[in-house]
Parts: structure tokens; C-alpha cells; sequence
């Protein structure tokens, strides 16, 4: 095979060249058939293959190829006219980019934009979590807790961290899911320690991706981050270009606590991989303070870009039509069940958690202490290898255990699928998880 990208990072496995894809079904150059149980980079939300949408980019690049971010189009209105039906009451501002790691510097930066234009330019610093992915860009990889910054850690900005909020095996002791409130609590402390005059915005995912494993936070979690961020006028980021749009089963995660952050980041099921876009949407107000001040927030060449705007429409006009966020709370419900009934005893299992289309399995070196694999051992990756030999591809990520170094199969996949799909997904993560077993 050709090498194709000398850039890219080196996979658990042979680079796999697709030809064509269908639905929740990928087809490879050597005939072979693999189901896409990590939606990509859980990402296909409503499937492959849609020639409805196929068309509308070649209708909208048959009347107009690119407009100017500063103007507007008919693609964007409609998109921003339906996305008001999608976002918590008031996100009412929309910031389009080309994916989520520009969406949540556009945030950063605004955050940070909206202190100084009120006079407080003290207010600089963003608290992020010490396990989290908020993009590969610089700022988006400062606030971030991954392990995808160890190269860069001597360039990226010192913004402070708090510690892991859903916690598998937390500082306080506490086993994931009974971990509670304290973990909120550290980020008060944070923000006193740091003083609320130096601070501009927390950022978080509302429930942990791909550095955590599909992790929800416990019920009281995000209602009391809400409260701590208002009463330090810190302003609430939440990133969910992994969560968003109907990923766990309802249309934003905050929407399963009724929070209503400030800045809502969304990227990935925005379009559904039909086109590269990302989100910033943003408190109304907020914008509005902006605006007076007339303070410039400068575009991105890409931003708006009309064909991605009018795909956005397309694909949120399918999710609504055949009610795919319902879908992915039903057909998660059954994911998350079929996994526990046929996982759970399984000695590599330490924990299986998520809602929707979003479902996390902890891999575990000891079940009753929850002690991970060494990192060495590269487990995912081994365990990916050998779902793929079996014709499934799962999203690799890291897990809880041992302060966030462990091993987790994240199972996202397109809300399309059927039951007999699931039931392909539960079998061969088993089968896949035994034949790894065998060789540890
Ligand atoms: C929670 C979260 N934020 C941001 C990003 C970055 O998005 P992108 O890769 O589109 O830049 C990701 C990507 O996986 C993500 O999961």
C-alpha cells in the first residue's frame, strides 16, 4: 500500500483503506466488510451513503462555492434558524468553524474577549480538567488533560487544572459511580485558589470522551458546576463536539440536567462527517456585550462556509424527519444492556457505563481492585486489532483506572443501526476481548 500521510499518527494496526461506506457499514479495498461500531471518530451519526445529502452539496457548489464570514447566505440562515430549535434556551449566537478544535479556541478566545470588554482583562485564565480532550490546537491542548500533550507540554499556556470529575478511581477514594459532589467542590477551591478576578471560564465535556472512556458525571455533578461558575462570573464552556446532537440520547448532554452553560461547543454529529464544521454558540447577552463594546472577533477563512452549512441543515433536517436522537436513546438502551448482560463477568471487564449512542468498557488487569494493564501492554489497541480481524471497529480510548492511563473500548456507533447490528457489536467485542486474553 502507498504510504498516503506521512503526518498521520501511527494506528494500533495497518492503515485500513476504505472505498466506500454504507450506512453503519465500511467496505475495504480487499473486500472485506467492517461495522463501524466508533462511528469514525464518533462522528457518522446518521449513517453513511446519503444521496439527499450528496445532492444538496452539489446544488449548493452548483449556485455559490464560498462567502465571505463577515456576510451572510441562505445556507446559514436556514442552519442557524434550525440550530435555535437544537440549543438550550438563550444559546442564541452561532460561530461556525471548520471542527471542534477551532469551535473551542473561538470559545477561549471569546471568554476571554467578553471579561475585557467589560473591564475585567484580569480575567484570563481558563480552568480545564485533568482528564479531558478539548482539540489538537495550541490553546485546545492547554486546557486539556491527555496524554496527547506530552510532546508539547514545555510550549503549552500554564492555565490551571482540576482534578478528574467522574472519577473510576478518584483522589478521594471514591469508585466511579458513587463519587459525588466533592468532585464540583474542586472547582470552587480551584477558583478561590486561583482568585475569581484571574479566572474566565471553566471548560469541560459533559460527559467524559475519548480521555476517559464514555463516563457520565453523577445527577448532582453540573447543576453545582453551574452554580459555582455563576457565582464567580466565570463563564461555563461546554464541549460537545464529541457529545452533541443527539449522541446520548438527547439532543445536548447538559440537556439530560437541564443546565444551560454559556458557550455550547459542538463539532462531529453537526454535520455527521458529511462536511468538516464546528460550533461555537454562545449566550445571546453575552454577544450583545460584545457587540456594544465593538470589539472585532475575527473570522476563519472557512468560517460559514455555505456548502458545510447547508449540509449541517440537511443532516439535522434527517435527524429530526426520522427522529434519530430518540433512536439513539432506544437502541443506546439496548447497546448498554446487551453489553452488561454479555460483558460484565468477563474478567478483563472492569466497568461498563454511558446513555445513548455512547458506551464505555474499562479494561481491567484485576476486576476486584479495578487495577489496569500496564500501559506497555498497549491493550486497546490489542483488543482493536483483533475486533477488526472480526470485522468491527470500536473508538480506542483511554480509561479511568490508574488516574486516567487505563484502557476503554468506546462503542458509538451510527444511530441507524438495528438489532441485529448491536448484537454483531456485543459478540465480537467479546470474542475479540478473548482472543487478547489468550495472550496476556
Ligand atoms: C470533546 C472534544 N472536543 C474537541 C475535539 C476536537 O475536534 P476536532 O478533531 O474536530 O478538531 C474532539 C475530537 O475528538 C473532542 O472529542
Amino acid at each position: 500500500m502507498p504510504q498516503t500521510d506521512a503526518m498521520f499518527i501511527r494506528g494500533p494496526h495497518e492503515p485500513i483503506a476504505i472505498e466506500r461506506a454504507e450506512g453503519p457499514w465500511l467496505y475495504t479495498r480487499d473486500g472485506r466488510k467492517i461495522l463501524d461500531g466508533g462511528a469514525g471518530a464518533v462522528v457518522v451519526n446518521i449513517g453513511q451513503g446519503r444521496e439527499e445529502i450528496a445532492e444538496i452539496a452539489r446544488r449548493t457548489i452548483a449556485r455559490i462555492d464560498y462567502v465571505l464570514p463577515v456576510w451572510t447566505s441562505p445556507e446559514r440562515e436556514r442552519l442557524v434558524e434550525r440550530l435555535l430549535k437544537w440549543t438550550p434556551a438563550g444559546i442564541n449566537r452561532f460561530f461556525f468553524t471548520s471542527g471542534g478544535s477551532e469551535a473551542n479556541e473561538a470559545a477561549l478566545k471569546f471568554a476571554i474577549l467578553y471579561h475585557k470588554v467589560r473591564g475585567k482583562s484580569s480575567k484570563k485564565k481558563i480552568i480545564g480538567r485533568q482528564f479531558s480532550y478539548h482539540g489538537n490546537t495550541i490553546a485546545a491542548l492547554s486546557v486539556a488533560g491527555t496524554g496527547r500533550r506530552a510532546d508539547y507540554e514545555h510550549i503549552l499556556i500554564d492555565w490551571p487544572k482540576i482534578p478528574p470529575t467522574y472519577c473510576y478511581r478518584c483522589p478521594w477514594g471514591k469508585t466511579y459511580p458513587q463519587c459525588d459532589i466533592d468532585c464540583a467542590s474542586a472547582l470552587e477551591q480551584k477558583i478561590q485558589e486561583q482568585g475569581a478576578d484571574s479566572i474566565a471560564a471553566f471548560i469541560a465535556e459533559p460527559m467524559m470522551g475519548s480521555s476517559g472512556g464514555a463516563v457520565p458525571p453523577v445527577r448532582e455533578y453540573w447543576p453545582a458546576i453551574r452554580e459555582i461558575c455563576s457565582k464567580y462570573d466565570v463563564l461555563l464552556i461546554a464541549d460537545e463536539v464529541m457529545t452533541g446532537f443527539g449522541r446520548t440520547g438527547r439532543r445536548f448532554a447538559v440537556d439530560h440536567w437541564g443546565v444551560v452553560p454559556d458557550i455550547l461547543v459542538g463539532g462531529k454529529g453537526l454535520t455527521g462527517g458529511y462536511m468538516p464544521m464546528g460550533m461555537c454558540a454562545v449566550r445571546g447577552d453575552l454577544v450583545e456585550e460584545v457587540e456594544r463594546a465593538k470589539a472585532d472577533f475575527m473570522f476563519y477563512t472557512y468560517s460559514s462556509h455555505p456548502v458545510a452549512c447547508a449540509v449541517a441543515d440537511g443532516v439535522l433536517s434527517i435527524m429530526e424527519r426520522e427522529q434519530l436522537v430518540e433512536r439513539s436513546a432506544q437502541m443506546g438502551a439496548r447497546l448498554g444492556s446487551q453489553l452488561r448482560e454479555e460483558l460484565s463477568g468477563h474478567p478483563m471487564v472492569g466497568d461498563i457505563r454511558g446513555c445513548g449512542l455512547f458506551w464505555g468498557v474499562e479494561l481491567v488487569h484485576d476486576k476486584a481492585t479495578r487495577m489496569p494493564f500496564a500501559p506497555e501492554k498497549k491493550v486497546t489497541n490489542r483488543v482493536l486489532g483483533a475486533a477488526l480481524r472480526r470485522g468491527l471497529f470500536f473508538y480506542p480510548a483511554s480509561g479511568m483506572a490508574g488516574n486516567g492511563r487505563g484502557d476503554a473500548m468506546m462503542l458509538t456507533p451510527p444511530f441507524v443501526i438495528g438489532d441485529p447490528e448491536i448484537d454483531f457489536i456485543v459478540r465480537t467485542a467479546r470474542d475479540a476481548l478473548e482472543d487478547i486474553r489468550a495472550t496476556l
